[in-house]
């Protein structure tokens, strides 16, 4: 097969990476990648959300299947695009349609789709700007802590848990009055789960559904979990607090009904699915649904995954994902994010990336990184670089990423000492 895959952060080169170890895949393009993806297949300079350059390059190339990363274009309807042109309905792309992606692009519309499907998640209600009074009413009653969620996509900080009334209050109004524009025109007022968080991916076909191996994110910028959300710091997986039982409570109170919901609604939907769960004693809660995997938990899971990727992508558009047995491989994976100084506030680029090749016995993803006039490796992102260590003990997986990114180094250089620390 001939595979165009969208994107360029760390999550990309880890599919990249994967992709190219099939025996189906034959040629593998990467749009528009980066230094990563570019030892795994070949870097087109095409913008993701250049959907008519995407469909050309498709045709001139005889791709035989999109893969896409990022939200942005599923969100922006990529897959509608290639259905509603005769000349690209029979290349499949991987993902939901613009639709049933508003599960990611809207908390509102992913809350009335479990409401409506009986999917356990958190009692909420929402607002909109001509509800101020009684909001703000309503705010003096609610259980503390609580949390605002703006409706739309607000960069990862559309979320605010408050634990004092007043702040609640100010914010839900900042909200309200545009605070993150139209983003913030609904704003979502939940209950807040006192539990432990992990992620569950799901590639379903439509009618059918199998799982990857779980993970846990690491959010916060801070080891302990302090300081700012990030797009995530590091990564375990498989998670080891999710027994058996718990995953088959997943399985039957959340993944299968989200899949029958989605067909009962008639939205499409053939790609992979972000369960972002809260466990609270033992019973799993839904806080949040992507619309894509994770990042940086696909650089942790993917490695995890002994099942040829593309091989169940090619089962997707026909439907066949039903006798598929998955594949895992032993142990775990551990992975710790290197990012620049400052992030995710402010922080600068451009620094030279030294010690990679010497960073053995781990597997290392670009992320923010670019090559510079002279092919030299210098910083470009936040997030900068991904390291991935895999042992059949998690303690030994951690420690053979900390060693070797030891050998890597940059100007400002920062990473969490305290990945998978909770979990051991
Ligand atoms: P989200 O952007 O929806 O992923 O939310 C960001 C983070 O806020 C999540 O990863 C959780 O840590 C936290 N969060 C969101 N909703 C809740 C909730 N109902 N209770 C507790 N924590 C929550
Ligand atoms: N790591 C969180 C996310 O990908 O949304």
């Amino acid at each position: 097969m001939k595979v165009l895959l969208l994107g360029s952060g760390g999550r990309e080169h880890a599919m990249a990476w994967k992709l190219a170890q099939s025996p189906l895949c034959q040629k593998l393009y990467i749009a528009p990648g980066n230094p990563g993806t570019a030892l795994e297949g070949e870097n087109i300079s095409l913008e993701i959300l250049d959907f008519d350059g995407i469909g050309r390059f498709c045709l001139e190339r005889e791709i035989d299947m999109v893969i896409v990363g990022p939200e942005a274009p599923l969100v922006e309807g990529i897959v509608d695009y290639f259905a509603q042109k005769p000349e690209l309905t029979s290349i499949p792309v991987i993902g939901p349609s613009r639709e049933a992606a508003r599960l990611e692009g809207s908390k509102s519309f992913a809350k009335l789709f479990m409401k409506r499907h009986s999917i356990p998640t958190a009692a909420y209600k929402e607002y909109q700007i001509g509800q101020l009074d009684q909001a703000m009413s309503d705010l003096d009653r609610h259980a503390l802590p609580l949390v605002l969620k703006a409706d739309g996509l607000a960069a990862g900080k559309g979320v605010l848990i408050c634990h004092q009334r007043d702040e609640a209050k100010a914010e839900l109004r900042a909200m309200l009055e545009g605070k993150f524009g139209e983003a913030s025109s609904t704003v979502v007022v939940e209950e807040f789960l006192q539990g432990r968080e992990m992620s569950v991916f799901a590639l379903s076909d439509g009618l059918n559904w199998v799982l990857l191996p779980n993970a846990k994110d690491y959010k916060r910028i801070g080891e302990g979990d302090s300081g700012p959300n990030t797009g995530g710091m590091g990564a375990i997986c498989p998670v080891p607090f999710a027994s058996e039982g718990l995953m088959e409570r997943i399985k039957e109170q959340i993944v299968g009904p989200t899949v029958e919901g989605l067909q009962k609604d008639g939205l499409r939907y053939q790609g992979f699915i972000y369960f972002g769960l809260m466990i609270v004693d033992q019973e799993p809660w839904v806080i949040e649904y992507n619309c894509r995997l994770g990042d940086p938990e696909t650089q942790a899971v993917l490695p995890m995954l002994r099942s040829d990727l593309l091989g169940l992508l090619q089962r997707v558009p026909g439907q066949q994902l039903n006798d598929v047995v998955m594949e895992y491989e032993q142990g775990f994976a551990a992975t710790v994010i290197l990012s620049s100084a400052g992030y995710p506030a402010e922080y600068q680029t451009g620094y030279l990336i030294s010690g990679i090749e010497q960073a053995r016995g781990a597997l290392v993803f670009h992320a923010g990184t670019k090559t510079d006039e002279n092919g030299q490796l210098r910083t470009s992102g936040g997030r900068v670089l991904a390291v991935t260590g895999k042992n059949n003990k998690l303690f030994s997986a951690l420690e053979q990423a900390f060693t070797a990114l030891e050998h890597i180094d940059f100007e400002g250089l920062s990473f969490r000492r305290d990945i998978g620390h909770d979990l051991m």
